[in-house]
């Protein structure tokens, strides 16, 4: 970093005016208070509504964050790249993408429906994250307790996040768990279509999703999480590769077609960039080569991306032409 800054080399070299550009945005959002806290997990629903953080690392290493930037929240839907991930590396694409489709699917993230060929749409909705818990447990980790499996999980989005931090909620976990039903009922639906790889039971597989799901971080987690996905998976602050680049090239193309809930192709259309939403209110949104981008507000709009981080984005590209078509 110090080398690039010298040599005037840096991805964004004046850093300075980006930040203070950011701070105009983020100010600006504090306007926004429309939304609902998700509810329907009761854990999530004690959360305050006025939360509202952000944090950029750029590819270099340059770092800027703002507001509740350290405060923890549940991942949520933002695990889904990363358990996706996690089963290309140790898997192949060809391996996982007979059990998961790479079409978005037209519908709300839970919805009870799978593709024509019987299978998940993508792995950025809820059955499809649940046949990536699946893979992991049946062909990846066999013969591992869940809480093993947890722990590889929680290794790769340490590494990913250069040890930012990463926790785990055991009292989101047990809310999911006693009021998932609409999730037992995709697994059900999916054991009975023959999705799964052998030996599954619906039970691990939810356990080891609700958990994944429940893998705490917080807005510096995210960028950098981000930044290292925008780094084709070297991560910039300890130049370790986490990821193999034809692994983030996967990751990064669904979560651009699919990574927004049912508001992915409005997203794809405006912003032309990478992202994924969570029903805590968490975004990661990546700009490949530049930066990674983690934000936080909880209340989210009727497709459950947070209003917030949804306003952030659409400012953010109307003061830097980032929509790369
Ligand atoms: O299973 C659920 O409904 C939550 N644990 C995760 C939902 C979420 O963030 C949106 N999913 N794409």
């Amino acid at each position: 970093l110090i080398a690039s800054t010298l040599r005037n080399l840096l991805v964004i070299p004046d850093f300075r005016s980006f930040c203070s550009h950011l701070d105009q945005i983020f100010e600006e959002c504090t306007d926004i208070t429309s939304g609902n806290v998700a509810s329907y997990i009761p854990e999530l629903s004690k959360v305050s509504p006025n939360f509202w953080g952000m944090s950029v690392c750029t590819v270099d290493g340059q770092r800027y964050s703002k507001g509740d930037s350290t405060e923890p929240f549940t991942l949520q839907s933002c695990s889904k790249p990363l358990t996706y991930g996690l089963a290309l590396q140790q898997l192949g694409s060809e391996k996982v993408h007979q059990f998961v489709g790479q079409e978005p699917s037209g519908e709300v993230f839970n919805a009870l429906i799978l593709d024509k060929h019987d299978m998940p749409h993508n792995p950025m909705i809820n059955p499809g994250a649940i046949i990536m818990c699946g893979l992991l447990k049946s062909l990846v980790y066999e013969n591992h307790a869940i809480d093993d499996i947890l722990a590889e999980i929680m290794k790769t989005v340490k590494n990913l996040a250069a040890n930012e931090y990463v926790g785990f909620s055991n009292e989101v976990y047990e809310s999911e768990k006693a009021t998932g039903f609409r999730n037992c009922a995709i697994a059900y639906l999916m054991m009975e279509k023959k999705c799964f790889p052998p030996s599954i039971t619906v039970d691990d597989v939810l356990t080891l999703y609700y958990k994944s799901c429940s893998i705490l971080g917080n807005c510096e987690t995210l960028s950098v999480i981000a930044a290292t996905l925008a780094n084709g998976g070297v991560c910039p602050l300890t130049n370790k590769m986490v990821l193999r680049q034809d692994v983030v090239q996967n990751m990064l193309s669904l979560m651009q077609s699919c990574g927004m809930y049912d508001y992915s192709g409005h997203f794809a259309f405006q912003i032309g960039l990478p992202a994924k939403s969570g029903v805590s209110g968490g975004m990661m949104l990546v700009v490949p080569s530049v930066m990674g981008i983690g934000l936080w507000s909880p209340p989210l709009d009727r497709l459950g991306n947070s209003c917030r981080c949804l306003y952030f984005c659409e400012r953010l590209l109307d003061f830097y032409c980032m929509h790369p078509y």
